[in-house]
């Protein structure tokens, strides 16, 4: 489904991405993990075409997708659930999911209206709170709040930046199965984590990147029963 091939990114003289190659099968969890500053976000990002590829090219469905603009890239069926959230805290928790909506093609207000309600059954927290500002969410619901925002347009592939982050365990926990139910909606899903151990639990395969390289690829077992790996991202 989607296919990416030696993807470089440079910030000034700062090369955060050196040829980085994979792919993502239909209706698989991929993950990708690596330390701080390993280029997991860069690499979302370009694959929105937020941050300027250098080089290299990504294709979905057989499309070459490289310099579409980021908007049309949601139009193409990718959403894109950035690191840090980035919800907008004045904004009402209903306001903050219509937000990105208004003006894309592939929301009539009839799929509108059906995407707001299955978002709000995925998180009925979300529905409870719909008129109460994003900004006074926990940390747990603004990851939920940006989540839901991800799903507002229906996207057939999701990419998730470090959706755990800063959360404690027992909502990583809730987050995670909340990943799984979404694969099993029929999405595909590319995860990019430093939580390797949760990560490599729901996903079907992984790679592991390091200083803007993959140097590993394999099952999500295969990598977790690695002991390069167990010894660098896993605590073991
Ligand atoms: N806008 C930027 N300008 C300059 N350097 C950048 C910029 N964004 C990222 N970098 C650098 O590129 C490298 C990769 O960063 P990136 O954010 O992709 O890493 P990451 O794997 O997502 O790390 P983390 O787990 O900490 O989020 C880092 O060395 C970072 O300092
Ligand atoms: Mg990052």
């Amino acid at each position: 489904m989607l296919q990416v091939t030696d993807l470089r990114v440079d910030y000034g003289n700062i090369t955060a991405l050196r040829g980085v190659s994979f792919e993502v099968r239909e209706k698989e969890i991929v993950t990708i993990i690596g330390s701080n500053g390993a280029g997991k976000s860069s690499t979302l990002m370009a694959i929105s075409n937020i941050a300027r590829k250098s080089g290299g090219s990504v294709h979905f469905k057989g499309q070459d997708i490289s310099s579409l603009k980021p908007s049309a890239i949601v139009r193409a069926g990718i959403g894109h659930v950035p690191e840090g959230r980035h919800i907008f805290p004045f904004l009402t928790v209903q306001e903050n999911l219509m937000v990105g909506v208004s003006g894309n093609v592939r929301s009539s207000r009839a799929t509108t209206a059906a995407n707001l309600d299955r978002v709000y059954e995925l998180f009925p927290i979300l529905a409870e709170r719909r008129n109460q500002n994003g900004g006074t969410l926990s940390g747990g619901e603004q990851q939920m709040l940006a989540i839901g925002r991800g799903l507002m347009v229906d996207p057939e592939m999701l990419l998730f930046d470090e959706p755990s982050l800063g959360l404690a365990p027992i909502i990583v926990e809730t987050i995670f199965a909340l990943i799984q139910k979404i694969r099993d909606f029929g999405k595909t899903i590319l995860l990019i984590e430093q939580n390797a151990n949760m990560a490599l639990a729901i996903a079907d395969r992984g790679y592991v990147m390091e200083t803007g390289n993959i140097i590993l690829s394999g099952s999500a077992k295969e990598l977790a029963n690695n002991p390069s790996v167990a010894s660098a991202y896993l605590g073991i």
